[in-house]
Formats: C-alpha cells, structure tokens, sequence
C-alpha cells in the first residue's frame, strides 16, 4: 500500500512539472518584447501612448492584411507605425500575436514609453514599429536591428553552415525578384547533404519596399548577425529572417508539446500498474 501511494505521488508530480515545463517553454522561446530608440527617460508621452494603443487596435481589426503602414491621432501627438505578420502564419495567428503586443503596450507596468519603438514577438511572428516622426518610415540601408542565435554552435557543423548560407543567399534573391502572390517573402525547407539534417528558413521584407531593395535588406540582414548557431532569426527596419533545424513554419508550433504526450503515457501506465497490483 505505501509503495502504491508512493507511486502515485510519484506520478502526480510528473503531471505538476510538465505543466511547469511547458509553461517555461512558453515564456522563454515565445514572448512579447520591446526595443526602444531614444531617450525613455526624457520623453513626455502625452497623448502618443493613447494614439500608439488605438493604431495597435486597427492593427488587430485589419491583422488579415498581414502588413500596414498608418497612423493615428493628430498634431505632435501622432502616432505613424506599421505591423507585419509572418507570412507562413494563418490570420488567426497574426490576430493573436497582435492581441498579445497590444496587451503588452497597454500593461504600462511592463513598458518605458519611448519616442520610436519595435514591439515584437520573440519568434518574430508578429512585429510593429511605432514612431511619433514619419521619418522613422523611410527606407534606409543597412539598418538591421537586432538578433539572436540559439542552439549547437555552427563551427561544429561545417555542412550545415555552408548549407544555411548558399540558401540565404538564394533567398534573398528569391524574395527579391516577386513571385506575384506573397511578394518579398520566400520561405525554403533545405537536406543538409550528408546528414539527416535539415534547415527551415524563411526571410520577408515589408511589402512596401522595393523589390531590389529586399534583396539587399535580407543580405544585411545575415551580414550583420553572420548565423553562429543552428538556430537565428534577425529583425531589421523593413525585413526579417528566421531558421532553424527544427521546424518553425505553419503548422510546426504544435512540436513543443510532444514531451507532454510522453508524460501522459508515463501516468497512463503508472495508472495501469496500480489497478493490476
Ligand atoms: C508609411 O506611412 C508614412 C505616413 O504614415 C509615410 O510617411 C511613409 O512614407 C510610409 N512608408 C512607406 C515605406 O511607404
Ligand atoms: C519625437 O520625440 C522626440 C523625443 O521627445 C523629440 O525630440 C522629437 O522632436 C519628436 N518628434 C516629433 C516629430 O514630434
Ligand atoms: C551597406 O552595407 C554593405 C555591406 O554590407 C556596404 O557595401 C554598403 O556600402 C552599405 N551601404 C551603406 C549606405 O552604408
Ligand atoms: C559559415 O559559412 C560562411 C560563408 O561561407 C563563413 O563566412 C562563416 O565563417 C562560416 N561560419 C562558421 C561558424 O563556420
Ligand atoms: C532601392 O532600390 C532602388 C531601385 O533599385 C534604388 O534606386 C534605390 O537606391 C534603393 N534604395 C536604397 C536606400 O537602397
């Protein structure tokens, strides 16, 4: 009987950390954060939050479009911005992603205003850029922003790095050169010769911008933030690019929770082997 017990504890806090587990997961790999540019701590925001939260709420009611450049509200308040969905995503997911990022700017526990912001999720499935200037809006060169690598270092997979970059490099292009149905986006699932390997990329320009000057954005984009590990993504002002070994795109979000499935089996048997005792 006490070993019964015991197993049964034992089986109960196999379900509590998995839950804890994948609730980790959530808020380390898939979260909302922001990266200001100027001076949060000598700027007024006056009406420019308002007028940013209501421009965030039209993005929500149009997530459908994948992308707009607006603004809201009037004078020196104005809020110009634009947001931009992942373009593998269903517009379910967009709605969400944005629903979260208004969440985020409305919350002002969590935020420092500032005069120009990029307000994103950290699987870049949703991104927007607010400024209270409409200079912020123009295209410029060379104006990656941030990003990150995760996973295996590449000097370790000689293959895989020659693959990534043959392919980021026949990306750019294709996204630069428009296949009339989703232009400046082009996504790719690539073997890794030798290997059972393989890479998921995707790299997407803002629609507004030229198609020469995609081309050019996305290289920026992995000359700046040269790919150092298995898995990276990079944001600049008017593209972004994601990769990985596993897959991200579409339907690939359902992965994380395989363990869980594991976990539930572990307890179905641990069920088993009680009543059979
Ligand atoms: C975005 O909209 C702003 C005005 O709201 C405009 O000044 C800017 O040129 C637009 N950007 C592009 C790239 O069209
Ligand atoms: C935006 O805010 C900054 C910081 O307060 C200020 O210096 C700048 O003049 C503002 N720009 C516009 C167009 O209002
Ligand atoms: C942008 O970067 C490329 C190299 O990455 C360089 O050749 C080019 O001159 C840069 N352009 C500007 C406007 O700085
Ligand atoms: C990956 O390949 C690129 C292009 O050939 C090269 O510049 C870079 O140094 C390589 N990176 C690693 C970690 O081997
Ligand atoms: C964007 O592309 C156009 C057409 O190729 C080119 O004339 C322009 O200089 C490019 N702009 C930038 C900022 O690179």
């Amino acid at each position: 009987m006490a070993l019964k017990t015991h197993f049964l504890i034992f089986c109960i806090i196999i379900q509590i950390t998995n839950v804890v587990h994948c609730a980790n997961n959530e808020d380390s790999n898939d979260y909302i954060t922001q990266i200001g540019i100027g001076n949060s701590a000598t700027f007024a925001p006056g009406n420019f939050k308002n007028n940013v939260i209501s421009l965030v709420s039209d993005f929500v009611t149009v997530s459908s479009r994948g992308f707009l450049n607006t603004s809201s509200g009037e004078g020196s308040d104005r809020a110009y911005g634009w947001f931009l969905c992942r373009g593998d995503l269903s517009d379910d997911k967009c709605k969400d992603c944005l629903h979260k990022i208004r969440q985020y700017i409305t919350d002002s526990k969590n935020i420092f205003f500032y005069p120009e912001a990029f307000v994103f999720n950290t699987q870049l499935k949703c991104v927007v850029h607010y400024s209270n200037s409409s200079k912020s809006f123009e295209y410029r060169e060379n104006t990656t922003f941030t990003g990150s690598g995760f996973g295996d270092d590449l000097d370790r997979h000689p293959r895989y790095n020659t693959t990534l970059f043959n392919s980021l490099q026949e990306l750019a292009r294709e996204a630069g050169g428009s296949n009339g149905i989703k232009p400046n986006f082009a996504t790719r699932v690539v073997d890794v010769a030798g290997t059972e390997e393989k890479i998921n990329i995707l790299v997407q320009c803002t629609p507004d911008i030229l198609a020469m000057n995609c081309t050019n954005c996305i290289r920026n984009l992995y000359s700046t933030f040269t790919p150092y590990r298995v898995g990276g993504d990079a944001l600049g002002f008017n593209c972004l690019l994601k990769y990985d070994n596993e897959a991200f795109m579409g339907s690939g979000f359902g992965a994380s929770f395989m363990p869980s499935y594991l976990h539930v089996v572990m307890v179905l048997l641990g069920t088993i082997y009680l009543t059979f005792m």
